[in-house]
């Protein structure tokens, strides 16, 4: 038996870093061990790639190429722990904000999915991606509250970005992935952290009990 990795993904502004923190406190205080990381990571591709997506001439054949080596970086060498591939020999429920989702959904605005599906290929499939679904006038809203914006964070982008997502996870779900699916906001309008966190708690749980490992 290994360990199980669970991405988060969605479009920015989803709640991806909330929603994957709380997630992976709760489990800690119940007892399983639990890794929590983010991608881009903290490492040395990933400050780059941060630095670039401050521009408006963003290459995503080259892009797909850096999150690739930053996603590699993060399995095999780990920024500021284990990494991850080690995590997931010690059994921990690796939770990750964002992985190779995100490239298939982001890059594939330019590059060919072809490409970034190569350069991903050294990558494992996480077992589960929890998807958080929000519209893209309230994601942008959430965005324009807090820091600078990147490079994706534009309506037009963003919406592309979403049908991407719609059209991968169908995809990750026909090879054997998992996806939690869950809304963000209901037919009032935001809806609470709390009762987000609750849905995906119990979802997360449910599945983490049957997974075959
Ligand atoms: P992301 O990592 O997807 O860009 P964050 O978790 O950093 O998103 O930020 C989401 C923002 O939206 C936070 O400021 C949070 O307080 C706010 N928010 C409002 N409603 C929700 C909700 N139901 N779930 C998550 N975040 C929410
Ligand atoms: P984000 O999660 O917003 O980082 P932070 O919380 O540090 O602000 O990620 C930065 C951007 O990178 C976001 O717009 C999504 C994008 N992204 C990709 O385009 N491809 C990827 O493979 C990943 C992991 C992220």
């Amino acid at each position: 038996m290994g360990g199980v990795l669970v991405a988060f993904e969605g479009i920015d502004g989803s709640g991806l870093s909330t929603h994957a923190r709380l997630l992976a406190e709760r489990l800690s205080l119940e007892g399983w061990k639990v890794v929590l990381s983010k991608e881009p990571t903290s490492g040395p591709v990933g400050s780059l790639i941060r630095e670039l997506l401050r521009g408006e001439e963003v290459d995503q054949d080259i892009m797909a190429l850096l999150f690739a080596a930053d996603r590699l970086w993060h399995l095999r060498r780990g920024v500021g722990g284990i990494s991850l591939e080690e995590a997931l020999r010690r059994e921990y429920v690796v939770i990750l904000d964002r992985y190779k989702h995100s490239s298939l959904a982001y890059q594939s605005l330019a590059a060919r999915e072809e490409w970034v599906e190569l350069v991903n290929s050294l990558a494992p499939d996480p077992h589960v991606v929890i998807y958080i679904d929000v519209p893209v006038n309230v994601a942008l809203e959430r965005v324009r509250r807090r820091r600078e914006r990147f490079f994706y964070e534009e309506e037009g982008r963003l919406a592309r970005v979403k049908e991407n997502f719609e059209r991968v996870l169908k995809r990750a779900e026909g090879k054997g992935v998992l996806v939690i699916r869950v809304l963000g906001v209901d037919a009032r309008g935001e809806r609470s952290v709390k009762e987000v966190h609750e849905e995906i708690y119990a979802k997360l749980t449910d599945a983490l009990r049957s997974l075959p490992r």
